[in-house]
């Protein structure tokens, strides 16, 4: 939480931040400007009649530090095109420095060509943004860290391990092994376990297709533990399913699983209620679907101070990087 002398200060600076909010995640940026003490900035979006959109702001934004808040997620075209809508919108208004932040970045998967006549969408989505006007991009567990370099400005990374990690250790799990679902995920899961401590365990997944995975090999022993499987996406569930039903099968414990972006799509929920699964924690990156949310055992944490600390630090030119290594 910033602190109240660290409001204040930004409340002096109000007229100087301003934080505006695509219409993927309200709840998210609201709570942002909470914790910041601010109002979230105004706008009237509305449709034309042929359902063309249309954003105006309605601060003045003149020589203004600006921070458009997003999440590209589904429909994710549809909130692609407000994200860049917005972002020339304030360009076109005079603001003297844009940050998009992108709580969930959608097209990420697509991040190399691994056949032929296939696109990388990453990049053509990272070109859109900056071509659209952001001079800095604050983003939230990037598919892949190296995402940041399809950016040629500023970005700071955030990892949503930083949230769940605090839960996971208030939890005081006993006996614990940290399971990455997949090779991909290791390095994320060795920064769980460092700071949770416990055993760490990597899964051998075979894709069989978009949505089907195959889990059969494990490094590590799960035998008699509690597990915790750590990865940044839960979209089709199949890769961290297919996981939990593996070290079920090795003899685990209780199995916790935490992901950062809960994208949830189609066949996911009917997945996750037939797996040998505790509790599935997930941040509000990405809002909850109807669905979602009545299914018992999902929980979710809100990643809203940790962005509001983040774009305090970049307003006042502090360390983002330092938010990760408590150095300050
Ligand atoms: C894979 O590289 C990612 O870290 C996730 O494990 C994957 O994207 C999750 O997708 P799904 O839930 O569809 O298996």
């Amino acid at each position: 939480m910033a602190t109240e002398s660290q409001k204040a200060e930004i409340k002096v600076l109000d007229d100087n931040l301003k934080i505006f909010s695509g219409s993927s995640n309200a709840a998210l940026a609201d709570a942002v400007c909470e914790y910041l003490g601010i109002e979230v900035g105004h706008a009237r979006i509305e449709r034309f009649p042929d359902g063309e959109r249309f954003i105006r702001v309605e601060d003045d934004v003149r020589g203004r530090d600006c921070f458009v808040m997003q999440s590209t997620c589904k429909p994710v075209d549809e909130h692609l095109v407000g994200l860049l809508i917005y972002l020339d919108c304030l360009r076109r208004a005079s603001a003297r420095r844009i940050t998009a932040v992108i709580p969930y970045f959608g097209y990420a998967r697509q991040d190399r060509k691994d056949e032929g006549r296939v696109p990388i969408t990453a990049k053509l989505v990272a070109n859109l943004i900056v071509t659209a006007g952001a001079d800095r991009v604050l983003a939230v567990d990037l598919h892949a860290p190296q995402l940041q370099g399809f950016f040629d400005i500023p970005v700071d990374h955030l990892t949503g391990e930083l949230v769940l990690s605090r839960y996971f250790r208030d939890k005081q799990i006993a006996n614990l092994a940290v399971v990455s679902p997949d090779v991909g995920n290791m390095k994320t899961a060795a920064m769980y376990a460092a700071h949770l401590g416990g055993e760490l365990a990597i899964v051998h997944k075979k894709r069989v297709s978009g949505s089907e995975v195959e889990a059969s090999e494990i490094i590590g022993d799960v035998q008699g533990r509690n597990v915790l499987m750590c990865d940044d996406i839960i979209a089709t569930a199949g890769t961290i399913c297919s996981a939990a039903k593996l070290v079920e099968r090795l003899g685990a414990e209780k199995i916790y699983v935490g992901a950062t972006h809960g994208v949830f799509a189609a066949e996911a929920l009917e997945r996750l209620a037939d797996a040998p699964i505790d509790e599935i924690v997930v941040t509000d990156t990405i809002p909850l679907s109807d669905e979602a949310k009545k299914v018992k055992n999902i929980k979710v944490l809100s990643a809203a101070d940790m962005l509001g600390e983040a774009i305090r630090r970049i307003h006042k030119d502090e360390s983002v990087s330092s938010l990760f290594n408590g150095s300050d």
